[in-house]
């Protein structure tokens, strides 16, 4: 039987375990695959001893979890990979080791499940001559190469869920209520919870905030006899003139830094400017956690037995995708390339402020 090996990279994301479930069981019942699972992200690959085989069996039950059974990490690419020396910490291309263990698993193709950086690594190691499939996950929506990701209406759902529980309390005491959320530089996850879960004003990365406009607003609900508001403020967004707020310099491993903290500084505003009770929620890795939405096990086991119909006809260096409600494929260079942001005239953001709600201008 052909070989085929999977790994996930990069920050978990509800749904991979139904892409690998999709994998294995097409790899099964369909094209006659064995699949070979790879722990740890491209690191299964850099050291011995870190794969197991895979079956219909195996994997059972795995649909409805969360994260991955076949772990993850965001330090494992092969061409910079950080390793010990006498004592002393280096960065090594470590590529080589990649291929030599590929051959000795006897693999004839790879599905890399991961975020940008994973897919890079994917591509990298396409050039130098590695039969791989990648298949694209971040809940933060924001690769322009497939109009949705698996994991996004999942974190969705989290976050809306997070604010009807917001919405009571916040009632219940006269309080505003600020939920931060993730998505780096996109705004979707806050947009779409925020319409989904009633919130009042909405700030994201993609429109720079007046905080004065967000006061505004929540001064009006009072007047009008709405004694609390709800702000949902996505975790990249910045004010008009300003920068993000960052935590810590070049984090997830891209060179990027990790963003956090726009929530509080947003609730004090608020605080300051109306004098209302305020509180700041900061919903964190709870968006990336929990069980996967119908929605994201339909779309993941969809990815998933794509990849594995790709591997069996060898169609390598390209990336799953959706497109419309086809599921399709993209170069595995173009995917890396571009992201996608919540466009200006979006339906979504016409529709926001058509209800009211304040998007900090
Ligand atoms: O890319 C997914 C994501 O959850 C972002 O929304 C967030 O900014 C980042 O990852 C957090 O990364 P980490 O888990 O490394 O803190």
């Amino acid at each position: 039987m052909p070989k085929v090996g999977v790994l996930t990279g990069g920050g978990d994301c509800p749904g991979l375990n139904a892409v690998i479930r999709g994998v294995v069981k097409s790899a099964e019942a369909k094209h006659g695959w064995q699949v070979i699972g790879i722990e740890d992200s491209f690191q299964g690959l850099i050291l011995p001893g870190k794969t197991r085989e895979m079956n219909a069996f195996r994997i059972r039950g795995i649909l409805p979890q969360g994260g991955t059974i076949l772990h993850s990490s965001n330090r494992a690419n092969p061409f910079e990979y950080p390793t010990e020396e006498n004592g002393k910490q280096v960065v090594r291309d470590v590529s080589d080791q990649v291929f030599v263990h590929f051959k000795e698993l006897g693999l004839e193709g790879l599905v890399a499940i991961g975020g940008d950086g994973t897919n890079r690594i994917a591509a990298r190691l396409f050039d130098k001559g590695l039969p791989v499939v990648g298949v694209p996950k971040t809940i933060d929506n924001d690769l322009r190469a497939t109009d949705v990701t698996f994991g996004f209406n999942s974190a969705v759902t989290t976050a809306m869920e997070a604010l009807d529980k917001l919405h009571t309390t916040a009632d219940s005491h006269h309080r505003v209520i600020v939920m931060e959320v993730m998505g780096r530089y996109a705004g979707w996850i806050a947009l779409e919870s925020g319409i989904a879960g009633g919130a009042d004003a909405i700030l994201i990365p993609e429109i720079p905030f007046d905080i004065k406009a967000v006061c505004d607003k929540v001064r009006h609900r009072v007047e009008k006899g709405a004694g609390f508001s709800l702000v949902v403020v996505a975790e990249g967004a910045r004010p008009k003139g300003g920068e993000a707020s960052v935590v810590t310099e070049g984090g997830k491993g891209k060179g990027l830094p990790r963003l956090g903290g726009i929530g509080n500084k947003v609730g004090d505003q608020i605080a300051d400017d109306t004098g209302m009770d305020v509180r700041v929620t900061v919903l964190g890795h709870i968006q990336r956690g929990g069980s996967p939405t119908a929605y994201d096990r339909i779309l993941a086991t969809r990815f998933g037995a794509k990849a594995m119909a790709m591997v069996a006809k060898g169609e390598f260096g390209r990336m799953v995708c959706l497109k419309g409600q086809t599921i399709t494929s993209v170069p595995i260079h173009e995917a890396i390339t571009d992201y996608k942001y919540v466009p200006l005239d979006s339906g979504l953001i016409l529709t926001a402020e058509a209800i009211g709600i304040c998007l900090g201008r």
